[in-house]
């Protein structure tokens, strides 16, 4: 404890900076004496044997070379050089006052968030895992021991910086623990070894499967791959699960598990599996108006209040490949729009008759579906007081007059 007080002398000034960096570290070393004592009695264990997604690429090329490419893949990894986004050169310190900072740094191959406070290092912490494609960005986790811990900072690629952690105030924190429903939702398995009596979430060290892979929708598929290994003139698929022949309500329950919000929990993480009723997981959340739900996370909310899903036998493919990457493509998802509006049996837009096709087609979801400011992936930025908001498509269609007004004059 001495260093501790060494410091508060030192830094009387900063006594407040002093004493959250002083708590973080006791709450490390106190979750580390704990963890020693419950790891022995840890319960029960839920533990699942996946093939791997390698192993599908012999009878599958296309569908593994195309899901390499996706956000899926790319939304969960070992943390290394690339897969860090940001720069751990020179825009890498994000100033919390005059005198403390904290900086992005690479040693070697490893990469690290370290505190620094009258320039001397206080408190370092690796990358070990990234979590987020970096579409819109990245934040990174650390083990502790049996937990995960989040990093202060954050890289938001809207605009290519260091920032704080959505959630996070203006303060050095490096101990705010992850669950296992963060990891549910941005990879395909983690084995959860948490005790009855813990405070945060613990996980096997050696049991999990980073991005969101072949059988997190497909269902776990040793039994698949050896059958059709020994049975190699076989045409159709044994022993393994197709989204394409679930009813909608199962189609629309797997993409929920990670697009619907965030949702309350009835039984364990992970235990959830495509094909099954996802209210019998979780609790039926309470009805929320369309202002209430967020464009981030939530794509259900918003598709589920939109009159195209209320009156048609609608899902997520009805538009989506659930294996590409799309990110290129905004400008075409007008067919499947007009895979119902071109229809005599439905609407075609009103503005028909007045706007040439073209430009109503290549416009199409940005009348419709604009990208909205989202209240919930918010970070700092370096100046500022008010936090930043990531932009993101609405799944609401619906009729915006406003936005529709200001495309059109733009046009003329
Ligand atoms: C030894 C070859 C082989 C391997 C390895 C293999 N599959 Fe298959 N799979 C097949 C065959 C053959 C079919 C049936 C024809 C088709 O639908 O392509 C099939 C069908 C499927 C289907 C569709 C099933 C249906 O009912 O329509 C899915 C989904 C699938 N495989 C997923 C996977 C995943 C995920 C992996 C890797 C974990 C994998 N496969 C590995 C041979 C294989
Ligand atoms: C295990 C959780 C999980 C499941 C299940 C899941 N998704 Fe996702 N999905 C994510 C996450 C997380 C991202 C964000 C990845 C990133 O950019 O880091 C994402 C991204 C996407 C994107 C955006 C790609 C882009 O261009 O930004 C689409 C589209 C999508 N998912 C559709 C679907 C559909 C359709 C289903 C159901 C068949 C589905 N997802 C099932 C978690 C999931
Ligand atoms: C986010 C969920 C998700 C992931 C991840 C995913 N799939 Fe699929 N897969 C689907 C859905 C949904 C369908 C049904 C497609 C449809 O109906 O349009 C499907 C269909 C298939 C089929 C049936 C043939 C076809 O093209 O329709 C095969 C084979 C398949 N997937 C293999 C794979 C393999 C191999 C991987 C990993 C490399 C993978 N899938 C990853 C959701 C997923
Ligand atoms: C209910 C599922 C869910 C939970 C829980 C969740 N996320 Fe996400 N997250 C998503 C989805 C879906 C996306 C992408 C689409 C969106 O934002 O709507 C996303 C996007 C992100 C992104 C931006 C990725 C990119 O580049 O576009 C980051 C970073 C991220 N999440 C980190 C986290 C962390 C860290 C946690 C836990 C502390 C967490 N998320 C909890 C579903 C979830
Ligand atoms: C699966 C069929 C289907 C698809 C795909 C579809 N819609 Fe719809 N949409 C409907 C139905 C059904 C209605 C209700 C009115 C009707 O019957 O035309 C509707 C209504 C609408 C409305 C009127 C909304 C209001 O609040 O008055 C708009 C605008 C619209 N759709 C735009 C789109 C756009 C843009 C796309 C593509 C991004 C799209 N739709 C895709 C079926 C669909
Ligand atoms: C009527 C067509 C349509 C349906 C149905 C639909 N989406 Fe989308 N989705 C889009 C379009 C268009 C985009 C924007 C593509 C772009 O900007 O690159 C998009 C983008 C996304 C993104 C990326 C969001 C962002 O801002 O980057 C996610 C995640 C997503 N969709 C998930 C889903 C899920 C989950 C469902 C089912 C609940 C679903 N979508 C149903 C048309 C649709
Ligand atoms: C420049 C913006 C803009 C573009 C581009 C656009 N729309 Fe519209 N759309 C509107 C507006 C505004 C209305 C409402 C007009 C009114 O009520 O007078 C509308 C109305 C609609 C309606 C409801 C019609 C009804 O009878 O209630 C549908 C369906 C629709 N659009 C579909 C589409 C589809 C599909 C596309 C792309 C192929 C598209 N729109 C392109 C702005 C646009």
């Amino acid at each position: 404890m001495l260093f501790f007080f060494e410091i508060m002398i030192a830094f009387k000034k900063y006594y407040l900076v002093t004493s959250i960096i002083l708590i973080t570290v006791i709450c490390l070393i106190s979750l580390e004496n704990c963890s020693q004592k419950k790891r022995a009695n840890a319960g029960d264990v839920v533990q699942k044997q996946f093939a791997g997604s390698q192993t599908c690429a012999t009878c599958h090329k296309e569908i593994v070379e195309q899901h390499l490419q996706s956000f899926h893949h790319l939304t969960s990894a070992f943390a290394n050089k690339q897969t860090l986004r940001g720069d751990f050169d020179s825009a890498n310190k994000f100033f919390f006052n005059d005198h403390l900072f904290i900086e992005a740094e690479k040693k070697q191959d490893s990469f690290y968030q370290t505190a620094y406070l009258n320039g001397a290092a206080k408190l370092s912490r690796p990358f070990n895992i990234v979590v987020g494609s970096g579409k819109r960005g990245q934040t990174s986790i650390y083990w502790f021991q049996n937990y995960l811990f989040q990093l202060p900072l954050t890289y938001f690629t809207e605009t290519s910086e260091w920032t704080i952690s959505p959630g996070y105030s203006r303060k050095v924190d490096f101990n705010r623990s992850i669950t296992s429903r963060c990891l549910e939702c941005h990879s395909t398995y983690f084995q959860e070894i948490t005790d009855k009596n813990s405070k945060a979430d613990e996980f096997s060290k050696t049991n999990f499967v980073l991005g969101i892979e072949c059988e997190k929708c497909h269902g776990p598929a040793l039994e698949h791959v050896a059958f059709h290994e020994q049975n190699l003139n076989e045409k159709t698929g044994h022993a393994i699960l197709n989204p394409a022949k679930f009813s909608r309500t199962q189609s629309l329950d797997l993409c929920r598990l990670c697009h619907g919000g965030a949702l309350t929990k009835s039984k364990p993480s992970f235990t959830f599996q495509a094909g099954d009723k996802l209210f019998d997981f979780f609790q039926q959340d309470s009805a929320k108006t369309i202002g209430e739900i967020d464009v981030h996370g939530n794509q259900y909310g918003m598709l589920a209040a939109s009159k195209c899903f209320k009156n048609s036998e609608m899902t997520c493919l009805s538009c989506h490949d659930a294996h590409k990457n799309e990110s290129t493509l905004a400008t075409q998802f007008y067919v499947k729009c007009e895979t119902c509006h071109k229809n005599s049996s439905h609407n075609t837009c009103k503005l028909a008759t007045r706007v040439d096709q073209g430009f109503l087609e290549m416009n199409c979801i940005n009348c419709h579906m604009p990208e909205e400011p989202s209240k919930a992936i918010m970070v700092i930025r370096q100046n500022e007081t008010v936090p930043t908001s990531a932009h993101m498509r609405s799944h609401y269609i619906s009729i915006y007059k406003d936005i529709s007004q200001q495309i059109l004059s733009v046009k003329k």
